[in-house]
């Protein structure tokens, strides 16, 4: 039989993007020769990114989303370099993507590594393994706002930023967090809100909730506030399992998980559009990381990690398994980068992970 042949577009944008994308695609390749003929991978890269902006004075051709509408799926590095204003680049990229192909779920999982120390002590797969469920198209990044409003002159400027809640907005990503969660071993989903102080957008997230986990009573449910959710990540971690938040929320939360994990190295994405409209996004977690780019020492893991994402939505779920174990093994052998205390190179963890497939 042929093999399935996938067509991914790879976008590595900006510093550390370019190693760690190259780490996935390698782990990625040796897979795919190694599956006896069940897929194939054929990549496509595209230059885009804020050396493309110095060059044309936009992140991506004005036709982006059509060169990428065909794409089985799309392979993200980071977005972001000193030479371009962060939210130009952002929005010219990463969000135009988002947000143009409606990859309204993004899904983060937050997991313990075998010899990764966690600086939460004595911390090990029960206590970190839990999956941030990002909203990923409204909120607190609709992009509303304005500036200078009212014309007061120099030094009075206002700026407004308001946040978008939509009752279909938010139906949708719960729904498909509590779907998440019946396929959990702990079928359970927390609910983020800052209901007590906003009381317009937050509410209306607190009602959905009720309502959508009204038609899920064989799954947990509970809610919490987002300042206390931080504490909670730190001091109870043990009891989550799906954390379903806001887009502003999420984003900080899965960056404080990482961190308890070991390092925002370590934190895989996938910005799903679960209709399969569109190509869906698999990326690290992390920024460009321009005080490290170049030296060739980035932490590939969530990159390596957010390529196993892609697979399992590819309807590969066993190649998808064999680099999550190998991710395991690799980290247990102490392939550690100077993020998490080792001296590895990303080649070096990269050649770990391939040894271990
Ligand atoms: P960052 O994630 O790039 O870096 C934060 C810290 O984590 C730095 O000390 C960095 O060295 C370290 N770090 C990040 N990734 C690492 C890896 N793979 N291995 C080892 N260490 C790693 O966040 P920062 O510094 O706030 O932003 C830098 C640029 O990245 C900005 O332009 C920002 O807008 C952009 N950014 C882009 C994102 C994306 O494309 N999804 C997400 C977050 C930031
Ligand atoms: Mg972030």
């Amino acid at each position: 039989m042929a093999p399935r042949t996938f067509h991914i577009a790879a976008i590595p944008a900006d510093g550390v993007g370019h190693e760690v994308v190259d780490a996935g695609r390698t782990v990625l390749d040796a897979l795919a020769s190694d599956s006896g003929g069940e897929f194939a991978l054929e990549w496509t890269e595209f230059d885009w990114g804020s050396d493309y902006y110095s060059r044309t004075g936009r992140m991506m051709p004005e036709d982006g989303l059509e060169q990428l509408q065909d794409f089985d799926a799309l392979y993200f590095g980071a977005v972001g370099w000193p030479s371009v204003p962060d939210h130009t680049s952002l929005w010219g990229l990463r969000l135009a993507i988002c947000q143009g192909f409606d990859q309204w779920a993004n899904v983060r999982p937050v997991q313990f590594h075998p010899g990764v120390l966690s600086p939460l002590r004595k911390a090990d797969q029960t206590d970190l393994d839990w999956v941030v469920v990002r909203e990923n198209s409204e909120g607190e990044y609709s992009g509303l706002g304005g500036r200078n409003l009212s014309g007061r002159g120099p030094g009075n400027e206002v700026a407004v930023q308001s946040s978008l809640f939509t009752e279909k907005g938010c139906e949708r990503i719960m729904r498909f967090a509590f779907d998440l969660a019946r396929k959990r071993d702990h079928p359970k989903v927390t609910s983020v809100t800052k209901s007590n102080a906003q009381q317009h957008g937050m509410v209306l997230w607190d009602e959905v909730f009720e309502r959508v986990a009204a038609d899920y009573p064989d799954v947990d449910s509970d809610r919490c506030l987002v300042d206390a959710m931080a504490a909670r990540f730190v001091l109870h971690p043990e009891d989550l399992s799906v954390v379903v938040a806001s887009n502003l929320h999420a984003d900080i939360l899965s960056d404080l998980g990482s961190a308890l994990a070991g390092s925002l190295g370590l934190a895989s994405s996938a910005n799903l559009n679960p209709e399969r409209r569109t190509p869906s996004m698999f990326e690290p977690v992390h920024g460009s990381a321009p005080d490290i780019a170049g030296h060739g020492i980035a932490n590939p893991i969530g990159a390596i990690g957010s390529a196993a994402l892609m697979l399992s939505h590819l309807g590969l779920p066993a190649p998808a398994a064999r680099v999550e174990r190998a991710l395991g093994a690799a980290t247990a052998a102490g392939a550690l980068p100077p993020d998490l205390g080792g001296t590895a190179t990303t080649k070096q963890i990269t050649a770990t992970v391939l040894d271990h497939l």
